[in-house]
C-alpha cells in the first residue's frame, strides 16, 4: 500500500505581472473567480483529496493568502450578532485547523522546482500535492482526487495532463508517453516547454501533482533549465526508471486563470454552474454575443 498522502504545497509566490494594475498589492491568487479566490479553490480541491497539512511557498506581499485561512474575529462576531448564520457557517468552514497551515518564504524568483525545494522541511519524507492556484479546474470529482485515486493503486509519482495544440508545447512541461490506454499514461520522460517541433508528443502537465520526496533531492542540485529557473519538470524527470510514474487524463475542464482570457473564461463557466446566478448570467450573456 502506497504512503497515504496527506500533505500539499502551493506554490503562491509568483508577481502576477500579467494582472497589473490588479495585482500591485493584492496577492494574484486572492484575484476571486465569481465570489472566491483562487486559492481557496486549491485549498478547497486539496481538502476533498484528503489532503490534512496545507503548506503555502510565498514571497513578499503575500501574507493576505495566510490570513484568508485563519479566524477573522471582528467580522465573525459581527455576523453572530446579526444572525448571518449561512456566511458564517461558510467562514468557519474554510478555516484551516490551527497549527495545520505553514508557509515558507521562497525569497528569490529561482523557478517552480526552486520553490518546491523551499517546502522541503514540510515535504521530509512523504509524499506530497502540489497545486498551482492558476490552474483551476471544474469537474465531477475534484482533480486531485483523482490523482489521489490512481496513485492509491499505482503509487509513485501521478501528474494531471492534457492533449494541448502542438504550437503549444512550449507553455508546458510535455510527456514522453509510453504505455497508454486512453486515460493512464506511463511516463518515459519530461520535458519543459520544448518548441513545437522538439516535443515528444502533446501531453502537457498541468498543475496538479502527487510526487514522491525523492525529487527534492534533484531540485537540491540547483540546475538550471527552461527560462534559466530550476525546474520541476526536469526534478521530476529523475525519478523516471526509479520510481513508477504516471499521467492521469483526468475528467474536467481547466481554465489557465494565469492569463486574462482564461480567467475571464472562468468566471463565465463557474457562474453558469451556480444556481443562484446561472439563469442572469445567461441572460446578459445573450446580448453581448
Ligand atoms: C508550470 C510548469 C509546467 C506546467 C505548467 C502548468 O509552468 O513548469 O511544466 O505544464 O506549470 O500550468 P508555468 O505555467 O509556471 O510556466
Amino acid at each position: 500500500m502506497p504512503k497515504k498522502l496527506r500533505k500539499a504545497v502551493f506554490p503562491v509566490a509568483g508577481l502576477g505581472t500579467r494582472f497589473l494594475p490588479a495585482t500591485k498589492a493584492l496577492a494574484k491568487e486572492m484575484l476571486p473567480v465569481v465570489d472566491k479566490p483562487l486559492i481557496q479553490y486549491a485549498v478547497e480541491e486539496a481538502r476533498a483529496a484528503g489532503i490534512e497539512q496545507f503548506c503555502f511557498v510565498t514571497g513578499r506581499g503575500k501574507t493576505a493568502l495566510v490570513e484568508h485561512f485563519d479566524i477573522a474575529f471582528e467580522l465573525e462576531v459581527m455576523l453572530r450578532e446579526r444572525n448571518r448564520t449561512k456566511e458564517l457557517a461558510e467562514l468557519e468552514a474554510m478555516r484551516i485547523e490551527p497549527g495545520s497551515l505553514l508557509s515558507v518564504r521562497q525569497q528569490v524568483p529561482h523557478g517552480l522546482g526552486h520553490a518546491i525545494w523551499c517546502a522541503r522541511a514540510f515535504i521530509a519524507d512523504e509524499p506530497f500535492a502540489v497545486l498551482l492556484p492558476d490552474d483551476l479546474i471544474l469537474s465531477e470529482t475534484p482533480c486531485l482526487k483523482q490523482l489521489a485515486d490512481v496513485y492509491a493503486h499505482t503509487g509513485g509519482n501521478v501528474v494531471a495532463v492534457v492533449d494541448v495544440p502542438r504550437e503549444h508545447t512550449n507553455r508546458y512541461g510535455i510527456v514522453k508517453t509510453g504505455a497508454d490506454d486512453g486515460r493512464l499514461v506511463e511516463v518515459l520522460g519530461l520535458v519543459e516547454k520544448p518548441t513545437p517541433h522538439q516535443a515528444p508528443s502533446t501531453l502537457s502537465i498541468i498543475g496538479r501533482y502527487v510526487l514522491m520526496p525523492e525529487v527534492i533531492a534533484h531540485l537540491a542540485k540547483m540546475e538550471r533549465g527552461a527560462g534559466g529557473e530550476i525546474q520541476l519538470t526536469d526534478g521530476m524527470a529523475k525519478l523516471i526508471g526509479q520510481q513508477p510514474f504516471h499521467g492521469l487524463r483526468y475528467e474536467g475542464r481547466r481554465f489557465d486563470c494565469g492569463n486574462k482570457v482564461g480567467y475571464l473564461e472562468a468566471q463565465i463557466a463557474f457562474a453558469l454552474k451556480r444556481p443562484d446566478l446561472a439563469d442572469a448570467v445567461r441572460g446578459f450573456l445573450k446580448q453581448y454575443l
